[in-house]
């Protein structure tokens, strides 16, 4: 298998080598003059990029949507450590123009067919003799753009050290922005807020900005490989400015040339769901390179979990061991009999007593003594069900490299076709130790970092083994490429129910999904039944109604998500537990209908190879009603609609368990031409399942 860089090695040099056969190239009138501007629009015509230069030769890009401009001309640039930049004194050379219309499949996903149809303008630059050269490709999509540099082979540019990257997107100080801080302590599991733009400091992508004319758009970044991750920083002038990651040395990167930078990408919409219904970062990835991927199975698990957040059992060893073959089989049991997948158990290995973070010395191939791996992998195969596996490496990424090989042939041996990984430990202190033994703290938006996550992800796809990353990298679309890279944490999960001071407040979700799932899925548990309870004596609550945490299967994408709660809690409602027995993880096509950041949203996905649609709408502190239109059903069909909705008096505080459940049997069957009325209750939200009836089955 090919590695990330070689094939975006091969790639590169594919296109250096041969311009495809539909592209155009410029004659330039006046090649060295200065201030020579490049337009290139999206199919739709609406957004328009034009690339040019400034007074000191600097590349720059402004950006216009429907004649107005969004992001005013933005500079550009590489730095290096040897004085070697690309930034000034450059020259544009030539111009070539490609335009791409296909369709591709994903083999899971949130929709089956994406549509990948862009105009390519890619514009070589060179300063002063021949040996400082460069492109940039810009491809603008109906939905955003996406613009990288291509660094050649050069006699300056062989091995080089990057320092840094003056990539900025000089949008409106006042535009309203969702963010996240970028170097706190909790990663990436900080809350997003709301702001001006001109208030940020510095904040992780994806950012999410509503523009003071209505205008949103998205600032994150596409295929991050071998690189460092960026943040993005307010700057009175440049407004954003991207910071690149830097290692525990002080350098961005060391790239041997010819390289491409990730894409650096921006969404543009004029409603806010339309960056939710963008395809653009998956677009902007390289295809699959696994080839036969149908090992790769999306759907639910349970697991040997929530217990142990919720206290009552124990990740290490002794009396309260959590992990022993007979809870384990009991889990199984309870998968079986509701038709979910998998199993995941954690704490299973030796490693979890006393301070595990800190130590973060885990065998990932001894079970403790309570635990016989091979009996409970088996007893889960020949219940229908597969054993989900667990590697919690404290964030000591080196000491897990050594011995991932041994730990995934250990699970292939058993027939574990998923391992959810974790990197717990405070930001920026992710354990590297270097050829002389050496050990060094590292951010896991670092180059180092990076590098580790795919070469965990590559070492389990040579066993056909799937990843659920805990505490990752930030998620710029590599599923495409990596199709075994199923879900990830990569922000604040439910478990904070439990942990942390601060717990999930009822706009949480409504934020996430206009801002962390931009980048792709994420696995965020919903699906808690029970919604108050103590810790240690304390008091806890989940800021949310039953309702809603049905709605959460549907609103926030995962190809495999969790069924957390205790078995018990699930049992003892049977009624609205039928909705999550019966929602998919795989989709035909999704379609988010209506909402805005931070207060609610509605979202309408068909079942991957099936018929039924279903409906999540969730909303924020703010009770609201919903007039939804089911203009997104097929024309001709009627539908029996199933309904989870808040019950009259719900509410997250007062009223969490208020639920009406309405299984549609006595109730006029539902077409393409109907709206439907959804009541929502503070912190609440509503589920719908809509299956079609055969017009021989109709009243
Ligand atoms: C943090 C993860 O987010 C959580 O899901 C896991 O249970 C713990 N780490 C232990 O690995
Ligand atoms: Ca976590």
């Amino acid at each position: 298998m090919r590695t990330g860089r070689g094939v975006l090695l091969a790639i590169i040099a594919a296109l250096a080598a041969a311009p495809l056969p539909c592209a155009a190239m410029d004659d330039l009138a006046n090649p060295g003059e200065a201030d020579e501007g490049y337009r290139v629009e999206s199919p739709d015509g609406r957004i328009d990029v034009e690339v040019g230069l400034s007074d000191s030769g600097q590349p720059q890009y402004t950006v216009s949507f429907d004649g107005a401009v969004v992001v005013e001309a933005s500079p550009l640039g590489l730095y290096f450590a040897s004085r070697i930049d690309l930034v000034s004194g450059m020259r544009i050379d030539r111009a070539e123009r490609r335009s791409v219309d296909e369709r591709w499949e994903q083999p899971w996903g949130e929709r089956r067919v994406v549509l990948d149809r862009f105009n390519e303008l890619t514009l070589s630059l060179s300063a002063r003799g021949p040996d400082r050269r460069y492109r940039l490709r810009f491809r603008v999509y109906d939905d955003g753009l996406g613009f990288r540099y291509e660094v050649p082979e050069q006699n300056a540019y062989r091995s080089v050290t990057l320092t840094g990257e003056t990539t900025t997107f000089r949008v409106s100080r006042d535009a309203r922005a969702f963010s996240q801080p970028a170097d706190a302590e909790l990663r990436y599991e900080e809350l997003y807020t709301e702001s001006a733009l001109g208030l940020l400091d510095r904040v992780s992508s994806p950012l999410a900005l509503r523009l003071p004319s209505g205008v949103h758009l998205a600032i994150h970044e596409a295929a991050l490989v071998n690189y460092p991750g960026f943040s993005l920083e307010f700057d009175p002038v440049n407004m954003l400015q991207t910071v690149l990651r830097p290692s525990s040395e002080g350098y961005r990167a060391k790239l041997e040339a010819p390289f491409a930078t990730p894409w650096r990408t921006i969404q543009v919409a004029d409603r806010a769901v339309g960056l939710i219904n963008s395809s653009l970062i998956l677009n902007l990835n390289e295809p699959n390179v696994l080839g036969d991927v149908s090992w790769i199975e999306p759907g639910k698990f349970v697991g040997i979990w929530w217990a142990l957040h919720r206290g009552l059992w124990t990740w290490g060893g002794g009396e309260r061991h959590g992990a022993t073959t007979e809870n384990a089989k009991r889990y199984i049991d309870f998968a079986a009999e509701h038709g979910f997948d998998g199993v995941l158990v954690e704490g299973w290995n030796r490693g979890w007593d006393g301070d595990w973070v800190s130590n973060a010395q885990f065998s990932f191939t001894e079970p403790y003594a309570d635990f016989d791996l091979e009996a409970v992998a088996r007893y889960a195969r020949e219940r229908g069900v597969r054993l989900v596996g667990h590697h919690e490496t404290g964030g000591h990424m080196s000491y897990y490299a050594g011995q991932m090989e041994d730990a995934f042939d250990l699970y292939a041996r058993h027939g574990v076709r998923q391992v959810k990984t974790g990197y717990v430990g405070p930001a920026g202190s992710l354990k590297r130790i270097d050829d002389n033994g050496e050990q060094h703290n590292e951010w896991r938006d670092s180059q180092f970092a990076v590098a580790h996550y795919q070469a965990v992800l590559e070492a389990a796809a040579r066993r056909q083994i799937s990843i659920n990353t805990h505490e990752p990298v930030k998620d710029t679309g590599l599923r495409r490429t990596y199709p075994n890279w199923l879900t990830r944490e990569g922000s604040r999960g439910q478990e904070f129910a439990v942990w942390g001071e601060t717990p999930n407040p009822p706009e949480h979700e409504a934020m996430l999904a206009f801002t962390r799932m931009l980048g792709g899925p994420m696995d965020y548990t919903p699906g808690l039944f029970e919604l108050e309870f103590e810790i240690n004596g304390v008091p806890r609550r989940v800021q949310s109604t039953l309702a809603k945490q049905l709605a959460l299967y549907v609103v926030l994408y995962s190809p495999v998500h969790m069924v957390p709660d205790l078995p018990e809690n699930y049992l003892a409602r049977p009624d609205a537990f039928q909705f999550i027995v019966d929602v998919p993880t795989d989709w035909e096509e999704s379609i988010a209908l209506a909402g805005e950041i931070g207060d609610y949203v509605v979202v309408a996905r068909q079942e991957r190879g099936g018929s039924d649609w279903y409906l999540g709408a969730i909303t924020d502190e703010e009770p609201r009603r919903l007039s939804v239109p089911l203009d997104f059903l097929p024309e001709g069909r009627a539908y029996l609609a199933e309904i989870y909705a808040d019950g009259e008096d719900a509410h997250w505080g007062s009223a969490p368990y208020a639920i009406d459940i309405d299984r549609g049997d006595g109730t006029e069957l539902l077409t393409n031409e109907d709206t439907l009325e959804l009541g929502l209750a503070a912190g609440g939200g509503a589920a719908v399942r809509f299956r079609p009836v055969p017009e021989a089955d109709r009243p």
